[in-house]
């Protein structure tokens, strides 16, 4: 199965979810700037306390934060591993090339998890994340959409782009998702 993972799709998605449930079964490793985000915030360090801010608004956190986040960890995993929430712009997509590119693990499947606006919505306000209410969500999809969905082109330009339906019971999308890994 390919194991050089990237997760793209809108909040509420199911990328977290989808990744917890992979990430168990074939062992790999969980990157998500999401709830590396969030550590960073429950430590109550200055920078927590910066990114809480910018969260908290549905914005994204700077890219140079992210990608300080990103690098360290992304060197040091000797097995397969899946990135949920990162890249979300083209800035941060070839900053992660170039960084794959210097310890040599090409990117080998990008898993876009698709689902209309609505059932997203309905899903994160069941949810109630701190950053999951109606304004900070709008917020989270426009930035979604502006900032985030140009990587659906570029991946699919290099061929290494699926799109599964993320409308489903959280089984029927992981079989999909496994089907797509072959
Ligand atoms: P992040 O944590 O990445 O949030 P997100 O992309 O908005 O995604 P979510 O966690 O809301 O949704 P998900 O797709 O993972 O769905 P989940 O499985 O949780 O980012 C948060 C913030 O951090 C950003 O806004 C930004 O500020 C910052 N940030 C993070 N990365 C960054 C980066 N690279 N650059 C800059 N800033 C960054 O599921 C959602 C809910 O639906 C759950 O309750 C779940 O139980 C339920 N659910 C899941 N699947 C199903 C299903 N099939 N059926 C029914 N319910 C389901």
């Amino acid at each position: 199965m390919k194991n050089k993972l990237l997760f793209l799709g809108p909040p509420g998605a199911g990328k977290g979810t989808q990744a917890n449930l992979l990430c168990e079964k074939y062992g790999l490793a969980h990157l998500s700037t999401g709830d590396l985000l969030r550590d960073e915030v429950s430590s109550g360090s200055v920078l927590g306390a910066k990114a809480a801010e910018v969260m908290n608004k549905g914005e994204l956190v700077s890219d140079e934060l992210v990608l300080s986040i990103v690098e360290g960890r992304l060197e040091n995993i000797n097995k397969g591993w899946l990135l949920d929430g990162f890249p979300r712009n083209v800035n941060q997509a070839n900053s992660l090339k170039n960084l794959l590119e210097k310890i040599n693990q090409p990117l080998e499947a990008v898993i876009l998890i698709k689902i209309p606006d609505d059932f997203l919505i309905k899903r994160l306000l069941a949810r109630g994340r701190e950053d999951d209410n109606k304004q900070v969500i709008t917020n989270r999809l426009k930035i979604y959409r502006e900032k985030t969905s140009p990587l659906i082109d570029l991946y699919t330009n290099q061929g290494i782009l699926e799109g599964i339906d993320g409308n489903a019971d959280i089984d029927v999308v992981f079989s999909c998702i496994e089907k797509a890994l072959g």
